[in-house]
């Protein structure tokens, strides 16, 4: 079984490069599907995330070749309609791509319903809605989602999100692209990876305006061509180094960056006293020798993200006095403070809350990484504590984070993978989704 063994203490110093954004990636992956010939993606992150969509673009027919460490080239010239994977759509909740994509390819879909962290809750019934709205009838049955339209095509139209929905509005950004008029999705979410998939979906032919604000309208278009396109830098993996940055007391330059992508991260860094300077493409980060307290709330997008939450409670955790972390998106988004307070941190969580008395020195611990976001802030603290920390359930991790190890190792952190045997008693474990 593999884990991370960090030793913790040391400040992190020098440079750091960003990957291509996975959550751009994870949705353009399935949007290449529309696309009649070989599009080039550029800066794919390499992660256990997009491994399993392309294997399951290749699974429908696709020929997906491999250019270089960060450039795929995808060919969905000859695509089937046929049964996918299903074991490896259950383990993201991005499959749910696929419904939208499989809809505009073939006019049918089956697919499961999406794994992905747990957070609470979390229904696709916008992306549901989204999808009859076009046309299809979709029926949801013992956990797989079946989808149809009646004359093979979807139809354009104009869809209210009653939840501003990341997955959903790119989902039916995707579905409407080769839809046949006009679609308008109002109330849509505004992240940058939506102006990412835009900006894909236009550059192989589709005609979507307005990505990045809160109406999108899509001008169906008959086929897609291919194209080359890189994707734009992920900003929560940016966000996690700064944030890591600035709770070990550390000096790094965070390389390939878009700077306005950060704005509502590098806000809140500023309050805790941490320099953040912006340039170009980076963005330099140096830690404050005393963290000072603050509260964040996280919104959609232009707000604080979500995903920066349990990094950032850490950075708080450290910060002298109390802080308020208020999780505005999802409903159960503090599961990972019980493995933080087997370091010694000292929060308390009620509903969407959690009260953090800042400025207890963190020791390392054997703590588990409960999903992708809380495994990346369980290996912050463990930068930050006295001795060692081993993070088990690392496979969340990976799902997100291109090469961590070395990146971290290469800023100075003394962290490892190592493959410990299996414990016998947990051998039947059965790993939860993630
Ligand atoms: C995406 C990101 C995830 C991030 C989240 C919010 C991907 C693959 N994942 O997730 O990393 O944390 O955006 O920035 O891009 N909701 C509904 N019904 C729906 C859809 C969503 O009620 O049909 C609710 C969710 O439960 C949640 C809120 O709306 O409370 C926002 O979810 P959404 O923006 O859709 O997140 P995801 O697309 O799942």
């Amino acid at each position: 079984m593999e884990k991370y063994v960090i030793n913790g203490g040391k400040k992190l110093q020098g440079e750091v490069e960003i990957s291509g954004a996975k959550n751009a990636a994870v949705a353009i992956i399935p949007a290449a599907l529309l696309v009649d010939g070989v599009c080039c993606i550029e800066n794919m992150p390499q992660i256990s995330d997009t491994d399993m969509l392309l294997t399951i673009l290749k699974d429908l027919g696709a020929k997906v070749r491999l250019i270089n460490k960060s450039t795929v080239e995808i060919d969905c010239t000859d695509v089937h309609n046929g049964d996918a994977p299903y074991d490896l759509m259950r383990k993201i909740r991005a499959s749910y791509y696929l419904i939208g994509a499989m809809l505009g390819r073939f006019g049918a879909a089956k697919t499961t319903m999406p794994g992905g962290c747990n957070f609470g809750v979390r229904p696709i019934d916008q992306h549901i809605k989204g999808m009859t709205a076009l046309g299809a009838e979709v029926e949801v049955k013992n956990g797989f989602v079946y989808a149809e339209t009646r004359d093979g095509k979807l139809h354009g139209t104009r869809i209210y999100l009653d939840k501003v929905s990341v997955g959903a509005t790119m989902n039916i950004i995707i579905a409407a692209a080769l839809a046949q008029g006009r679609t308008i999705i109002e109330n849509a979410a505004r992240e940058p990876h939506i102006v990412d998939l835009a900006n894909f979906l236009n550059s192989m032919g589709a005609d979507i305006r307005g990505a990045g604000t809160d109406t999108v309208k899509i001008n169906g278009v008959e086929k897609l061509h291919g194209g080359t396109y890189a994707i734009i830098p992920d900003q929560i993996e940016a966000g996690t180094y700064m944030v890591a940055a600035a709770a070990t007391g550390g000096e790094v330059l965070v390389k390939n960056v878009i700077p306005r992508h950060l704005e509502c991260i590098s806000a809140k860094l500023r309050e805790t006293g941490t320099i953040v300077q912006e340039y170009g493409d980076s963005v330099y980060i140096k830690g404050a020798s005393n963290l000072r307290r603050t509260n964040v709330k996280t919104l959609p997008y232009p707000g604080f993200p979500t995903d920066m939450q349990p990094p950032m409670c850490v950075l708080l955790a450290l910060a002298e006095g109390t802080s308020v972390m208020t999780e505005g998106v999802y409903d159960d988004r503090f599961k990972y403070v019980n493995e933080l307070r087997k370091m010694g941190a000292e929060v308390t969580v009620d509903g969407r809350v959690a009260v953090i008395e800042g400025g207890k020195p963190l020791t390392g611990a054997p703590v588990h990484a409960c999903d992708l976001r809380a495994g990346a802030a369980m290996v912050t603290a463990g930068l930050c504590a006295s001795g060692t920390t081993v993070v088990e359930d690392i496979h969340f991790i990976e799902r997100g984070y291109e090469n961590f190890v070395g990146k971290l190792r290469a800023l100075g952190a003394d962290i490892s993978l190592v493959n410990f045997p299996e414990e016998p008693d947990n051998a039947d474990k059965v790993i939860a989704i993630g």
